[in-house]
């Protein structure tokens, strides 16, 4: 090769090298370049690492913390519901209490208030005809201000079973008749008084008797009656209107229910309290309980018990236009077929003075009571109406007495009693064979519901709460020795 072929393939040769020189040149630039970016990238991914790493400690801690305090609170929870438990088991144990305190307290109050109210009645009669009327007038005093504590104790009592569930209701059929008759012969006197007009409307159509609970009916009325009276000036006037209602029962069937309306044109009552007067202890305003007295107890023991009796109680009314209470009872409170049944009272038909008929003639009764207060007053009430009482004031007289005597054709037997209970009297009366048909009513002061049921297991034929309605007595007695 010559020379300048020799040149030619050194030039060409430092070119290429030079191009390959340029090209690593470019390559190592490039590959710092990388390494620059990728060193970067680290960095940034280590401090986004420990940032993350960071938070989530901080996460962690918070977990634990909630966790913490999720424990403490469980662990509160877990005390207080405890505490709740052991609260509700006092609180039953209070009520149960209160109930019993209750039921014993009004058998204090009634039995005082029972004699109180017979020998006042007595009194009043004057029979013996040397009372001035003054005297009379007092002891007529005496016997109303006793009814107003006996309506207030019951009202306590009705209250509290309410609150307790217990509120009972026996339906029994019932001459309607009864019912308006001695709300009348109560209140008339009252509306004379008072000067307030007062009048009772019945339907023509009125079943004679239905069927539904008597006291708790009597009750209702006389709570609305009452208010009434009291809410309605001098000059007013009220009425008790009674008539027939339908109730849809169902698409197609309808059927009759009865409705009692106690209407006055008082003081009425502001459409905004219509709710509130029906709840316990409400009444309208407060001036109320200055200016008319009361406790606020009557309108709320109506409504439930108006529902108790499948009905219900409504108010129409607007201040000063007067208001219109009503009762509504439903249909199956008529009774269609005129059965008339044996033990239906006719408590309300009160003997006018003239009246002095006596209603027995001369048969014995023994009375059985260990309190002679209670004794004394009720002796002298049914030997006044013919009746010949004999005494005893325990169970074992009560036993040795009716062994010499066999001309005792009915027992009176008081309920609590020291030694032995009325109950276990009872007891052994039906175990002897000759008094195993002796009638025998027992009269109590109790209002437990299970009292009565215990005595009728035990064999008696009569159950009566005192203070007793004198008429409702005498009539048991009746039916029993007619019997
Ligand atoms: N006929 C009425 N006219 C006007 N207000 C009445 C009437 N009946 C009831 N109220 C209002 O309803 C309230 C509650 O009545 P009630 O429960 O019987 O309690 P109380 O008679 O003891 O006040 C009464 O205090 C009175 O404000
Ligand atoms: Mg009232």
């Amino acid at each position: 090769m010559d020379e300048k072929a020799w040149q030619k393939r050194y030039e060409r040769e430092k070119t290429a090298r030079l191009q390959a020189e340029k090209i690593a040149e470019e390559k190592i630039r490039e590959i710092s370049c990388r390494n620059l970016e990728l060193k970067n990238l680290t960095e940034n991914l280590e401090q986004q690492t420990k940032e993350r790493t960071a938070e989530l400690e901080a996460n962690n801690h918070r977990l634990v913390d909630s966790r913490n305090a999720l424990r403490a609170q469980k662990k509160e929870l877990q005390e207080t519901n405890q505490r709740l438990r052991e609260k509700a088991a006092e609180l039953e144990n209070v009520s149960h209490h209160k109930s019993q305190f209750l039921a014993n307290v009004s058998h204090e109050l009634r039995t005082p208030l029972n004699s109180l109210m017979i020998l006042a009645s007595l009194l009043a009669d004057n029979q013996e005809g040397n009372l001035t009327s003054e005297q009379i007038q007092s002891v007529q005093i005496i016997f109303n201000s006793s009814n107003e504590l006996l309506e207030i104790i019951e009202d306590i009592l009705d209250m509290s079973r309410a609150e307790a569930g217990e509120l009972s209701i026996y339906h029994e059929d019932i001459l309607l008749g009864d019912i308006w008759r001695s709300l009348t012969d109560q209140f008339m006197p009252v509306s004379k008084e008072k000067g307030i007009e007062f009048e009772v409307v019945c339907a023509p159509d009125l079943p004679e008797w239905i069927h539904t609970d008597r006291k708790r009916l009597k009750q209702i009325l006389k709570n609305l009656l009452a208010n009434a009276f009291k809410f309605t000036p001098k000059d007013g006037s009220i009425k008790l209107v009674i008539h027939k209602e339908t109730w849809r029962l169902g698409k197609e069937y309808t059927s009759e229910g009865l409705v009692f309306q106690v209407i006055d044109n008082g003081v009425g009552i502001p459409v905004e309290k219509h709710e509130t007067v029906f709840h316990l202890f409400k009444q309208a305003d407060g001036a109320i309980s200055r200016k008319y007295g009361g406790t606020g107890l009557g309108l709320s023991i109506s409504r439930k018990l108006a529902r108790l009796l499948e009905g219900d109680l409504t108010l129409e009314s607007e201040e000063n236009k007067g208001a219109t209470f009503s009762l509504l009872l439903p249909p199956l409170t008529l009774v269609t077929t005129e059965e008339s049944i044996r033990g239906v009272d006719s408590e309300f038909i009160i003997v006018s003075e003239e009246d002095t008929t006596d209603y027995f003639s001369g048969q014995q009764v023994l009375l059985v009571d260990d309190d002679l207060r209670n004794s004394f007053a009720l002796s002298r009430l049914l030997e006044g109406q013919g009746l010949k009482v004999h005494l005893a004031e325990s169970g074992e007289q009560a036993l040795s007495f009716l062994e010499e005597n066999k001309n005792i054709e009915l027992v009176l037997l008081d309920l609590m009693m020291p030694t032995i209970d009325g109950c276990a009297v009872l007891a052994q009366f039906r175990s002897k064979v000759e008094l195993q048909l002796m009638p025998v009513i027992i009269l109590t002061g109790s209002t437990l519901k299970d009292d009565e049921v215990r005595c009728r297991a035990a064999g008696a034929d009569d159950y009566l709460q005192k203070p007793v309605e004198v008429r409702v007595l005498i009539n048991r007695i009746q039916s029993w020795l007619t019997a």
